[in-house]
């Protein structure tokens, strides 16, 4: 294969180089275009064929189905590690020893205290607020308790920061979720590791005795493990570009979580839920809901289905559907919507119309029904997937900054009017 592309615009011949991934996927590197064609740009809306850097994080292949973190399957993570170890692999690359775990861990719990005032900004908000709204404001205000979080030139300074967001965030999750239920908002316990804290701020009733319930514990750590990353997705992107102009790591996330919160990204967990409910509403009939989501002229689209990437079953997807049997089995939880699910999907996959856009279930599809089988809010969904998601939010902030990329600033093809002078209005 040739090492260059060759352009030919009008008379002109130009060469750009090509670069190659470690799993051989080809780049065109266009870095020069501009200048070499006299102002020639690409256009690509939403980035469909426009890669945004290079990055070592995560690989996915959307046609087969892979996705890898820093080189490990999503299948053998799910089963073998905790969601503290995947964290610690997205961020700083490789799996921590015992030692290294214990102290990242360490490290977080006792930077896990958010300030009291922030309870002030909790309060101001209307009990109907959605928590996705609560989390992102109440993650930008923790820059204001932890000003040194910002300027991390240095990387002590950049873990410092990291540990803070990982030991805070989960506090604020909690409190968004009580806080809607009326109930006393707590911090994380020294005595307990990263993904039992999270349950027990969420759940812990004050009158009762708190144990943690390893089935609870399986499933949410496994659902945290498949939210982790997914390289360069919206909300990702969103951080990068955030971070770039040396914004701080805070106020960062918060974009990513404000970015997630819609229904076509995270939010679609929320809005399956939402559409199962309705089709159950509704009888069953799940035949009326397929054709809305094919009728162009109906905005209605199927929630948990298709993706911009994969174009074959979100691996996610498999393992997630596998467990809502597991997990509902063993919680001894008998859920209709789980049914419906599967009539629905099985009927998608034999349908022209989605076979044909190669559209499967994504990681959304099935996810709802096991935090709504943990006792999760479906407001709290997209929290849920938010929680999962920092560490590859971090991570992707880390690597973009360690190598002192550019501040994104995307050129765009001018289509308005024509230079007109200035009309007074009464002559308008
Ligand atoms: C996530 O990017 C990531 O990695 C995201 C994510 C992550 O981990 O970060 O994986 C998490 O966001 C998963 C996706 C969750 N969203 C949903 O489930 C919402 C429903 N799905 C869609 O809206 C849609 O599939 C997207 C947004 C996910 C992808 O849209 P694209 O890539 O822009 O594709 P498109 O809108 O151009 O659709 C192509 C065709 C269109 O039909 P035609 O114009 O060719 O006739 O497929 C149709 C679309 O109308 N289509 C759907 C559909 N999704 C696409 N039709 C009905 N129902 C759907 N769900």
């Amino acid at each position: 294969m040739s090492e260059t592309a060759r352009l030919i615009i009008g008379e002109n011949a130009y060469e750009f180089p090509l670069v190659k991934g470690t799993e051989n996927e080809v780049a065109i590197d266009v870095k020069q275009l501009r200048g070499a064609t006299n102002g020639v740009i690409t256009i690509d809306p939403g980035f469909k064929n426009t890669g945004s850097c290079e990055s070592a994080i995560t690989f996915l292949d959307g046609e087969k189905g892979i996705l890898r973190y820093r080189g490990y399957s999503i299948e053998e993570l799910a089963e073998e590690a905790s969601f503290l170890e995947v964290a610690y692999l997205l961020i700083f690359g490789d799996l921590p020893t015992r030692d290294q775990l214990s102290k990242f861990l360490a490290d977080i719990r006792d930077n896990s205290i958010v300030d009291e005032e922030v309870k002030k900004i909790l309060d101001s908000f209307p009990k109907s607020a959605h928590p996705m709204g609560v989390l992102s404001s109440l993650t930008a205000a923790l820059t204001a308790f932890n000003p040194e979080s910002v300027n991390v030139d240095s990387e002590a300074d950049m873990y410092n920061a990291i540990v803070r967001i990982m030991g805070k965030l989960p506090v604020l999750v909690a409190w968004a979720m009580r806080k809607k239920q009326g109930l006393p908002l707590i911090y994380a316990s020294e005595r307990l590791d990263y993904v039992d804290n999270i349950i027990r701020m969420m759940f812990l009733k004050p009158h009762k005795e708190f144990f943690i319930n390893p089935i609870i514990k399986n499933a949410l750590n496994k659902l945290l493990i498949l939210h982790a990353d997914h390289e360069q997705n919206c909300s990702a992107s969103t951080v990068r570009i955030v971070g770039s102009s040396h914004a701080g790591l805070f106020v960062s996330i918060a974009a990513g979580i404000s970015a997630l919160w819609g229904p076509l990204h995270g939010g679609a967990n929320q809005a399956v839920l939402e559409m199962l409910e309705a089709i159950k509403a509704d009888g069953g009939d799940t035949k009326k809901y397929m054709a809305k989501a094919k009728d162009k002229n109906d905005p209605f689209r199927l929630m948990g289905f298709g993706h911009r990437v994969y174009k074959n079953f979100d691996p996610r997807a498999r393992i997630i559907k596998k467990a809502a049997d597991e997990v509902l089995n063993d919680l001894g939880v008998e859920d209709p919507i789980l049914e419906i699910a599967k009539g629905l999907e099985k009927e998608a996959l034999e349908d022209p119309y989605f076979v044909d856009r190669k559209l499967y279930p994504n990681v959304d599809f099935y996810s709802g029904i096991i935090y709504r089988a943990l006792g999760i809010p479906v407001e709290m969904f997209t929290v849920m997937f938010a929680l999962g998601r920092l560490p590859g939010w971090i991570a992707q902030w880390r690597e973009m900054r360690l190598r002192k990329e550019p501040i994104g600033r995307p050129r765009q093809l001018y289509t308005g009017e024509n230079h007109r002078s200035f009309v007074n209005i009464d002559e308008r």
